[in-house]
């Protein structure tokens, strides 16, 4: 330390934060935020922890308004205050208020209770019915069934103004009614596009590197919490925090960190960012020392969650973590079986092929909104234990330099196929936050929109898949040219698998980060080959993919064809194996090993029979793996376009039910 550092030391030390860390999530401020630290004398961190959605990207909210100026919509329910006056600065950046205020004069408004009055008042919206407190969704539709043009709601549109987290019970009810429910979500923040700052800011405070936490509004405890439990860290982060001095900017803020089981030492006089710092300058040294002797003392400022009685707070993390798939995905016990099914969100959905009326497949893909909302709906709709992500497994051969088109009828045709060694060369790796970043942000909208007990998956293509797509161009029958090159021109083939599973590594734990709780591999066309090839030629590959998938993240390894090699299979990897339906579920477990779950098994074509029969295969499957815990219910395959929806509910209720039961009657054999 040179002369001028050290008396810059000395002073710093003489200030209130005494050189402390301090760390910060503030985003619009966050200049502002670190002068404020250093000018009393602490070392600032600032991570910011959201970043603005850019409004022209809620795409949701202008097909609302245009179905409003279109009479297409009867009744609008405004939830939340912060909600509606977010929509209305999105609709404001294309249509005038007037505009929208003679649309909304038109139609039933519907205010859940003072906050949206007092947002839809300023705007000079007249309100039909105005709930009153206390507006859960339950009293909202007393009150709507109560109100003549509120309580007939068969074929009507009903749009549904969401800020956050949908209401699924509100929505569900709306639907039994007979309502046509339009969802219009406001985004209006999001996680920043670069969160290196922000993990930085959890790894210093994890490792006791930062002695005050500042947060200056709930959002940021939020998307700080996501984050950790992206990184897997959220119960370290939970007991940093504990240890250190935590200023909240006001009561909102300091109920939301108390939710995440955050105790909050200090709250300012007026709840502003800069009186925050100033007091808590003025108190972190004494706060430090006395939670130092005497960490858990209930008495101490602020409630300190960890000494509430245990169960009292769940936490959204929680709720991922004890999910019944994520359960099942780590052999743990349900008290049903996990069921989603592959495919679930696509053609044979009425809600999809609305939105896919509109949009191209590829362009469906790389709009995050309406990816988003496309995996959100089929996930609610269904009632699911998991979603999925809309994507396709073709969709990064892009950026390895190759051409994707997606042709009616004719499925997907790829440019630039890759048949010699030459070609091989000219393949390029994947930089996926660059050229796949409309998936991962699709990941963050998807996550911010489902339920929180919802895990959603992330996937990709599985090697073998994949190169059997760029080497032939496309689908293919007998993969004459995939295995040409492969007998043909080993080295190649070695060399084009070892980079593909590079990219794929890349690429998976970019969704991983970007909020998917597990991933899926999917290696459909595998089966075509022989026992020996898979070993020689695909098993190094796509073991190292899964080996390189971030630890404790659990990995689906899915194929069909294969069960004539599923120990080679189970050999590449995955905390699941996924199976079709050609070989019997009882059977198959213990080839791939008890200490793996197990995926899938039902056919897809029974989904066109008759529900009596659908029951009755579900059963059998349900019956086969004993209450043995690992198993999630899926089909052998994808669904096909041409399902009945109500064959694919009934088995999901099938499914929930029955195991339920077959769990009840299990406890009482073994009592
Ligand atoms: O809901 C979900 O499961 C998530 C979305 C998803 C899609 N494709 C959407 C999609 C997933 C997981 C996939 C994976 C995928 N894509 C696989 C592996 C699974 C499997 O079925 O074996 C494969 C081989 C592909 C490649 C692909 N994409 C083909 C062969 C086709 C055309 C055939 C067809 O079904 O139309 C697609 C297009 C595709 N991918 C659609 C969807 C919803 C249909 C496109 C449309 O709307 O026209």
């Amino acid at each position: 330390m040179n002369r001028e550092e050290g008396l810059r030391d000395t002073v710093s030390k003489m200030k209130g934060f005494s050189g402390y860390c301090v760390t910060a999530f503030e985003a619009r401020f966050a200049a502002e935020m670190a002068k404020l630290i250093a000018n009393h004398g602490g070392k600032p961190l600032v991570a910011p922890s959201m970043a603005e959605a850019p409004l022209a990207e809620n795409v949701r909210a202008f097909e609302f308004a245009e179905r409003l100026f279109r009479n297409d919509i009867q009744v609008v329910i405004f939830l939340t205050g912060v909600g509606t006056r977010g929509l209305f600065e999105v609709l404001e950046t294309r249509y005038s208020r007037e505009q929208l205020v003679e649309a909304l004069r038109g139609v039933a408004v519907v205010a859940r209770g003072p906050k949206p009055v007092t947002a839809l008042r300023a705007f000079g919206v007249p309100i039909t019915l105005a709930v009153p407190e206390p507006n859960t969704w339950r009293e909202l539709l007393e009150a709507m069934d109560a109100t003549e043009r509120c309580s007939a709601l068969t074929g009507l549109t009903v749009a549904v103004q969401e800020y956050g987290v949908p209401n699924s019970e509100l929505l569900q009810e709306l639907r039994h009614r007979g309502a046509n429910v339009l969802q219009v979500p406001v985004y209006r923040w999001a996680l920043p596009k670069d969160t290196g700052p922000l993990e930085q800011a959890i790894r210093k405070l994890i490792a006791g590197d930062c002695q005050v936490a500042l947060f200056t509004n709930a959002m940021q405890v939020s998307h700080l919490f996501q984050l950790a439990t992206q990184m897997g860290v959220t119960d370290q982060l939970r007991d940093a925090l504990s240890l250190v001095v935590v200023g909240s900017v006001g009561p909102l803020c300091s109920q939301a960190l108390q939710d995440v089981g955050v105790g909050v030492d200090l709250e300012p006089r007026h709840p502003k960012m800069g009186q925050l710092v100033a007091e808590a300058a003025e108190r972190a040294q004494q706060l430090l020392v006395e939670k130092k002797s005497a960490p858990a003392d209930p008495s101490s400022v602020g409630t300190r969650v960890s000494d509430a009685s245990p169960g009292t707070i769940e936490a959204g993390w929680d709720k991922l973590e004890s999910s019944a798939f994520m359960r099942a995905c780590r052999r743990k016990p349900t008290e049903y079986t996990p069921i989603w099914l592959m495919r679930q969100a696509g053609r044979y959905m009425p809600e999809y092929r609305e939105i896919r009326a509109k949009n191209s497949f590829l362009e469906l893909c790389k709009n995050s909104d309406l990816a988003a909302e496309v995996t959100v709906t089929a996930a609610h709709r269904l009632g699911v234990d998991a979603a999925i992500i809309f994507a396709d497994i073709l969709l990064i051969v892009e950026p390895m330099g190759l051409g994707l088109r997606f042709e009616k009828g004719d499925g997907p045709s790829i440019e630039g196929m890759i048949r010699t060694h030459a070609d091989v060369k000219r393949l390029r790796e994947v930089e996926p936050q660059e050229s796949l970043s409309y998936v991962f942000d699709a990941i963050r909208k998807t996550r911010a929109g489902l339920r929180p007990d919802i895990p959603l998956i992330g996937f990709a293509g599985a090697p073998f898949t994949l190169a059997s797509y760029i080497v032939e161009g496309g689908a293919s029958k007998n993969y004459r040219h995939t295995k040409a090159l492969m007998y043909g021109e080993p080295a190649a083939w070695h060399a084009m698998m070892a980079s593909i599973a590079r990219s794929l590594v890349k690429y998976l734990n970019g969704q991983i980060a970007a909020g998917a709780q597990a991933v899926q591999l999917f290696d459909s066309w595998v089966g075509c080959l022989s026992p020996g090839d898979y070993r020689e030629f695909v098993l190094p590959y796509t073991r190292q993919v899964i080996a390189g998938v971030k630890p404790g993240v659990p990995v689906i390894n899915f194929s069909t064809g294969t069960s004539g090699y599923l120990e080679s299979v189970s050999e590449a990897g995955g905390d699941v194996v996924g199976v079709d339906w050609r070989v019997d579920l009882g059977e198959a477990w213990p080839r791939i090993g008890f200490d793996k779950g197990i995926q899938g098994n039902l056919d897809p074509l029974i989904l066109f029979a008759d529900p009596s029969t659908i029951k009755a295969a579900a059963f059998r499957l349900l019956q086969k793996i004993a209450g043995r815990p690992g198993y999630i219910f899926n089909l052998g395959h994808g669904i096909l376009p041409e399902t009945p929806v109500d064959n694919v509910l009934a088995l999901v209720d099938t499914v929930h039910e029955m195991s339920r039961r077959l769990a009840t009657n299990d406890t009482k054999g073994t009592e």
